[in-house]
């Protein structure tokens, strides 16, 4: 079995490592970028302050991918937000991007506070999308910064 573990001082420069193919290289900020962010978090005009919290995906002791979910619970319309997931080139069609997708939506529902989740892709990211679609998402319509807005109801 995968396991999701938290970004910590012994782990983080092993997951800056892991990297998309070159061509999905738009799609995902680099891990780098994230773990940077998610010290800050972000304020939001309407919603409020979101917490970021990044997370490597492992193989037993291996990295392979990473995942960023963040929490805003004074926002109107979505409480979470899956603001990155990634698995690296060498990694990829083998079940952890699912994985790490179906433990986020876990956690979320184990929070009554969370009713609504959303999630953002680039419009060609096809394997994003049937990912996304496949659990339920729903695009809205909207584009965010380039990118369908898709959200889930818990
Ligand atoms: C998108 C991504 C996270 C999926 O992770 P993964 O571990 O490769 O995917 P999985 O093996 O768990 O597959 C899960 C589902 O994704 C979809 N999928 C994965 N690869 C796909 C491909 N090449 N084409 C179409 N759908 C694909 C399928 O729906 C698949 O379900 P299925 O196996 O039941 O058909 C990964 O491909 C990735 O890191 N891509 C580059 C970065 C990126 O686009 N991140 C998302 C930004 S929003």
């Amino acid at each position: 079995m995968p396991e999701i573990l938290p970004v910590t001082k012994d782990n983080w420069r092993a997951l800056t490592k892991l990297k998309v193919r070159e061509d999905q290289r738009n799609f995902v900020a680099t891990n780098t970028y994230s773990i940077a962010e998610a010290q800050f978090g972000d304020d939001v005009e309407g919603e409020g302050h979101w917490d970021m919290f990044p997370y490597g995906i492992y193989d037993g002791d291996t990295p392979v991918g990473f995942l960023m979910i963040a929490y805003n619970y004074n926002a109107p319309r979505f409480q979470g937000y899956i603001l990155r997931l990634m698995v690296d080139e060498k990694f990829q069609g083998k079940g952890f991007g699912k994985f790490a997708m179906n433990w986020t939506l876990e956690k979320y529902r184990a929070d009554d506070r969370v009713k609504m989740v959303a999630i953002s892709y680039e419009p060609e990211n096809e394997a994003a999308r049937q990912l996304y679609a496949s659990l339920g998402f729903v695009e809205t319509g909207e584009i965010v910064d380039e990118e369908a807005l898709a959200v889930l109801s818990l």
